[in-house]
């Protein structure tokens, strides 16, 4: 544990995190997703290697990379998959743009259940679909989906489902029963699913994921999943991310997106990363859940033992925490604006996530632990 223990610098590395221009001095950064921590070895191994060839003209995915892909969605998701319906991305909110013109047409109706990250609001608007709202039931920290409210939204101009699991911000790992009852639903419209499972491989002991396309296959509904070893092996910036998409025609589509907008080539540096994390770097991804979830149970217990104007609930998934402050003076102002002045932690504001999120601000906790104990000692200070 001592690599996560350690962390990294990522001042002056020009990180969004650390060295956005509103980052202020002395101020922890805990705001968008990605660590604080060094990547594995394995993965910096195979970047400083193809660094090394020195030649970055155009390049395809070899077949290895396609087997890597494979074999991590069968033996960690039991999802089996074949090649063909690997589309890769460099990064998942382009495969929700292009998942978004295979299975809808300009005018159609899109379902988005929130609170929900950001991007999902964007991408359906900037698409020229209808964004139709079906807010999560919030139960004590604990979200659901509201199937009644579900249904209700649902028209004849509704032809997809934008959903998030593991769920960002609350950290639901959505339980096979969920989805199932979901998938059912859609089946009954003829509506398709586009599924972010971008935070699947960071769950907590006693979760399992759920990959929600062999229940979209069992019952007849069009399913584009996107993955990526983005979060959990911390590689945003190395553009490597894939869309597993089942149906032919709708594959079609979505490559014939990418390649309109000239986004269909890899970058030298995509192959190698994902081959290091799926392949080798089981037993770092392991360590970094347990260190993660560490940092977890200790933020969340000790908001409950010591700042109780606080309310909290621990993720299921994710490495991310959603801290409802609505109990608090400043519950209805600039929450995240307080936090940075007063309790000098950097924090993604509520609304970011819709209307649903006002009152709430999310932590991010993948960093070494004395970052979280500094920023509940500030929080305990201005809170308790
Ligand atoms: C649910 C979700 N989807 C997508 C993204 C962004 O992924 P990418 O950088 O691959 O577009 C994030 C990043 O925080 C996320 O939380």
């Amino acid at each position: 544990m001592d690599c996560f223990e350690r962390g990294i610098e990522r001042k002056n590395t020009n990180c969004d995190k650390w060295d956005a221009p509103f980052v202020k001095e002395g101020v922890v950064p805990m705001w968008v997703a990605d660590m604080d921590f060094e990547v594995a070895p394995a993965i910096t191994r195979r970047l400083v290697l193809a660094a090394g060839k020195g030649a970055f003209g155009y390049q395809f995915l070899s077949d290895h990379y396609y087997d890597a892909v494979i074999h991590f969605m069968k033996e960690r998701h039991d999802y089996p998959v074949e090649k063909d319906w690997i589309c890769y991305v460099p990064n998942v909110v382009l495969g929700l743009f292009a998942g978004l013109q295979a299975v809808t047409e300009k005018g159609d109706e899109v379902i988005i259940q929130t609170p929900v990250y950001g991007p999902f609001f964007k991408v359906v608007r900037e698409s020229g679909r209808i964004l139709t709202e079906s807010p999560l039931k919030n139960e004590d920290g604990y979200y659901t989906m509201d199937f009644e409210d579900l249904e209700k939204k649902i028209t004849e101009k509704t032809k997809a489902m934008l959903i998030c699991n593991p769920h960002n911000p609350s950290g639901r790992v959505w339980k096979e029963e969920e989805l199932e009852r979901l998938v059912a639903v859609c089946a009954g419209h003829g509506i398709a699913i586009i599924s972010d499972d971008i935070h699947s491989d960071i769950v907590t002991e006693g979760h399992s994921h759920q990959m929600i396309a062999p229940i979209c296959r069992r019952m007849g509904v069009k399913c584009i999943t996107c993955t990526s070893p983005s979060k959990p092996f911390n590689l945003a910036s190395v553009h490597v991310a894939n869309c597993i998409i089942e149906d032919k025609e709708v594959r079609e589509r979505f490559q014939q997106f990418l390649a309109m907008h000239h986004v269909n080539e890899c970058n030298a540096f995509a192959e190698e990363a994902l081959i290091g994390a799926y392949e080798e770097s089981g037993e770092w991804l392991a360590q970094m859940n347990a260190y993660v979830e560490g940092n977890l149970d200790y933020f969340v217990d000790y908001i409950h033992e010591n700042i109780p104007s606080l309310k909290v609930r621990k993720p299921e998934g994710t490495y991310l925490v959603w801290v409802d402050f609505s109990g608090t003076d400043i519950g209805q102002g600039n929450i995240k604006e307080y936090l940075s002045e007063n309790c000098r932690v950097l924090v993604n504001d509520g609304e970011f996530f819709g209307q649903a999120g006002k009152g709430f601000v999310r932590f991010n906790l993948a960093c070494p632990r004395k970052n979280v104990e500094f920023a509940l000692k500030n929080l305990e200070r201005q809170f308790a």
